[in-house]
């Protein structure tokens, strides 16, 4: 079966941590999000994967090459210009031959949903479509979907405003598709599956069932979802594999890194290679540290993720924030409650960033600039 995942989004909702790095290229857990997906679906014997691409597409291409070395084939096609969710698939059609069942992935979703049984509601119920739908309190910023009794879908709202919502079910950006339903894009057009397809299909009459799953499910769109899904992913609430040394109480440690006998650990706490932790530093997880992070003496880390070659100096505070590649956090530093720091920051000593900050790539803060 080939599985197509729609990458090409620019992640804007995600910025900083996109301005340089398309969103299926950050990592969850010192990998790649794209390769944690592509990991679940050759765990369901998937391994024909064809990825739709628009938006930084050579980061993708350079780290994951034919896909070989995960077991993978991967096709890239790209898109001259966004062509929309069901636009890139239709674009794919023109180049690729899709030959039975087509499973389509938002590129941003992790999940654990069992692929085989949703293929199988499909194929029992003669689907033209079938929508993957998952629970969630908050539907305003998903798509909306109703079905009858059946589960035959009768409506599918984008987006909506509280006095639209009628189910807590949204899209959970799954689909199994039968090629044929393309017909219905324009080609070379501009065209969503959201606001474009879906309704046509249920205008004409189509059928297009939702497959409701409790399975593990999250759109990592948001700084606060990213932090979201590493609180989900260490606490063990999805399953997957971490790199490094297992050393117990849910801590991995990887080649060629030194943590200070002071230093206090508490997992789940993931670090990663050539790391050095400080003089009486404190972890407390869920903690990842991407591979060449020094934490000097006296930091306090706790609910963080830090990209790779951080330089955190002394006494510093890091609580519920990200940290993207190459940054330099000065000494008595607080950074806390949500705050986002792009790639190549240098913080000055003594600065406290709070309350959802985002810092963009390559800016220096002076030191003792933002103190309230
Ligand atoms: N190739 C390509 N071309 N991919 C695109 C394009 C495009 O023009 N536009 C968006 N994508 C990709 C994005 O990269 C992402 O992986 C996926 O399509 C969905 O785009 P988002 O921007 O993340 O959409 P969303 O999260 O607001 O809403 C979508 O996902 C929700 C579930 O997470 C919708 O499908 C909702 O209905 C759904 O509930
Ligand atoms: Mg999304």
């Amino acid at each position: 079966m080939q599985a197509i995942i729609l990458v090409g989004g620019e992640g804007t909702r995600l910025r900083p941590l996109t301005c340089n790095t398309p969103k299926p290229m950050v990592p969850i857990a010192n990998r790649p999000f794209l390769e944690r997906m592509m990991t679940h679906l050759k765990s369901h014997g998937i391994t024909d994967i064809i990825l739709a691409m628009c938006y930084l597409p050579d980061r993708i291409q350079n780290y994951f090459g034919d896909g070989s070395d995960l077991g993978l084939k991967i096709t890239y096609v790209m898109e001259p210009l966004p062509l929309g969710t069901a636009g890139a698939i239709k674009n794919i059609a023109d180049q690729v031959e899709l030959t039975d069942s087509v499973l389509v992935f938002n590129g941003d979703v992790l999940t654990d949903v069992d692929l085989g049984a949703m293929l199988d509601f499909h194929v029992e119920r003669h689907s033209m479509a079938t929508i993957a739908l998952t629970p969630v309190e908050d539907p305003t910023p998903y798509g909306v979907v109703q079905r009858d009794a059946e589960g035959r879908v009768q409506r599918f709202i984008e987006k909506p405003g509280w006095d639209a919502i009628t189910s807590n079910l949204i899209n959970a950006g799954i689909y199994v598709i039968e090629p044929s339903v393309l017909r219905y894009a324009p080609p070379h057009l501009h065209f969503m599956f959201e606001s474009g397809l879906f309704p046509v299909l249920l205008q004409v009459g189509e059928p297009v069932y939702g497959y409701p799953t409790n399975a593990y499910w999250i759109d990592i769109g948001t700084p606060q979802r990213y932090l979201a899904v590493h609180h989900d992913l260490l606490m063990g609430q999805i399953r997957m594999q971490f790199q490094g040394e297992a050393r117990g109480n849910n801590v991995w440690v990887g080649a060629d890194s030194i943590i200070d006998p002071t230093a206090k650990i508490t997992g789940p706490v993931v670090i990663g290679n050539n790391c050095t932790i400080g003089r009486n530093a404190r972890l407390t997880g869920p903690v990842v540290m991407g591979d060449g992070c020094t934490v000097g003496a006296d930091c306090v880390l706790e609910d963080v993720v830090l990209w790779q070659g951080a330089e955190i100096h002394n006494q510093v505070m890091l609580k519920t924030c990200v940290i993207a590649d190459h940054t330099n956090i000065g000494d008595n530093s607080w950074i806390t409650n949500g705050a986002i720091i792009g790639d190549c920051v240098t913080v000055g000593s003594g600065n406290r960033l709070e309350h959802g900050i985002k810092i963009w790539p390559h800016r220096t803060i002076e030191p003792s600039t933002i103190t309230f």
